[in-house]
């Protein structure tokens, strides 16, 4: 198979969809690949690095589109990007079709076939294609509210650990999934006083039963949260309701109750955030400010550590690119049910009910799909 990389277009999207070593392992496996040039600078990795991989440099966007049977990405394609798609053609990257009428629209149109990152499954009912990223974002967490908290950013002047006779920072996580637990360990590793509020008891059981002497955690009761809110120098927001908008867990009004310059980092703003006064906001221009509060609410918080997000991405991408080229995608949809959730659009029609549903459009049975 040719499998075709090109470079990401989207605003500060510096991450790449395949790493040097994926396009190694893709040749190991007998397949070419067409690496845009520049694609990988974002994310550290040189036209050379790609060479040395046995890929080949294709000078535009458009020689990849034309000539790869598989596109591998990063981000949803643009709208010039979808009109290079075409009947035949696979395309593999995160979609996030059910907000995005228009791309859905221009996807069926193309006639490709399309397997979006966001929706593969694995056996324990998890995303591992979004688990990278949450694991990102959860350990940036902490980093970029720490910075957040300094006096020359608007925040409390409160440093994470404290120092020998002052105590550390006062952290509040609200959620204890994979961007909750990892920001609890960063923050807790750098010396901060922190607390995870759930509403899972399994996994309140899970988090205590394994850090349970690097954290604690409390349930999420109304009054848990608005007490532990108060006490705070930075709370976390890293709630998931999947398949709906973040709940708001802390309201404007709650703000006069926290400390003047303490500072919030609302992970889950990518669902809506889960304070009542978040609003999205860029790696240009990440803070503002509310009644006092520093706001952190960076909708693509990876972007911001593009190397370390694109490896990690590959890691957990590269198993399915290669069975979907070294089986073709139906064959390794057939064999994986988890690679087959992934199908959302093949030769016009949709196959996935949940976008279906949201867009108000037929949708058929991915497994009539592969037929
Ligand atoms: N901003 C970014 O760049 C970025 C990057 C990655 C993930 N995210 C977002 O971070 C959020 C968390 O993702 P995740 O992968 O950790 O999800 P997850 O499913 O692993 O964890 C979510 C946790 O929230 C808990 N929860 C649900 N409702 C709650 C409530 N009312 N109070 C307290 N806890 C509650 C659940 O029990 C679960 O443990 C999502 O909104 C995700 O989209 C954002």
């Amino acid at each position: 198979m040719k499998i075709g990389c090109p470079k990401e277009i989207k605003p500060q999207e510096y991450r790449v969809g395949m790493t040097p070593k994926a396009a190694h392992e893709a040749v190991v496996h007998g397949h070419s690949v067409l690496v845009q040039a520049g694609a990988g600078v974002g994310a550290g990795f040189t036209d050379e690095d790609y060479i040395a991989a046995g890929a080949e440099i294709a000078g535009t966007a458009s020689d990849v589109f034309a000539k790869a049977d598989m596109i591998v990405k990063v981000k949803e394609p643009q709208a010039n990007e979808r009109k290079m798609l075409r009947e035949g053609q696979l395309l593999f990257t995160y979609l996030h079709l059910a907000p995005d009428p228009e791309q859905t629209k221009d996807l069926l149109a193309s006639g490709c076939t399309a397997i979006a990152y966001e929706t593969v499954t694995d056996h324990s009912g998890g995303l591992p294609l979004l688990a990278p990223m949450s694991e990102v974002a959860g350990r940036l967490a902490p980093q970029v509210g720490a910075w957040t908290l300094q006096k020359a950013n608007g925040g409390r002047g409160v440093l994470m650990g404290g120092v020998p006779g002052v105590g550390p920072a006062r952290v509040a996580v609200i959620g204890g999934g994979v961007v909750g637990t990892h920001a609890a360990r960063i923050a807790a590793g750098m010396g901060a006083d922190v607390t995870v509020l759930d509403r899972s008891l399994p996994r309140m059981r899970y988090l205590d039963d394994v850090y349970g002497g690097t954290f604690k955690t409390s349930y999420a009761s109304a009054g848990n949260t608005a007490e532990l809110v108060a006490q705070a120098d930075m709370v976390i927001g890293a709630v998931l309701i999947p398949g709906a908008a973040a709940p708001k867990l802390v309201t404007r009004e709650q703000l006069s109750s926290m400390k003047q310059g303490a500072a919030i980092v609302d992970v889950a703003i990518d669902q809506g955030g889960c304070f009542e006064t978040s609003k999205a906001t860029t790696h240009d221009d990440p803070i503002y400010d509310v009644d006092g509060i520093m706001h952190y609410c960076v909708a693509n918080m990876p972007g911001a550590v593009a190397r370390t997000s694109t490896i990690a991405l590959g890691n957990a991408t590269m198993p399915f690119m290669l069975a979907l080229a070294d089986k073709g995608w139906k064959q390794a949809c057939a064999d994986d049910p988890h690679l087959l959730e992934g199908l959302n659009v093949h030769v016009g029609q949709l196959t996935y009910f949940a976008v279906g549903k949201a867009l108000g459009l037929d949708v058929i049975s991915p497994q009539l799909a592969i037929k």
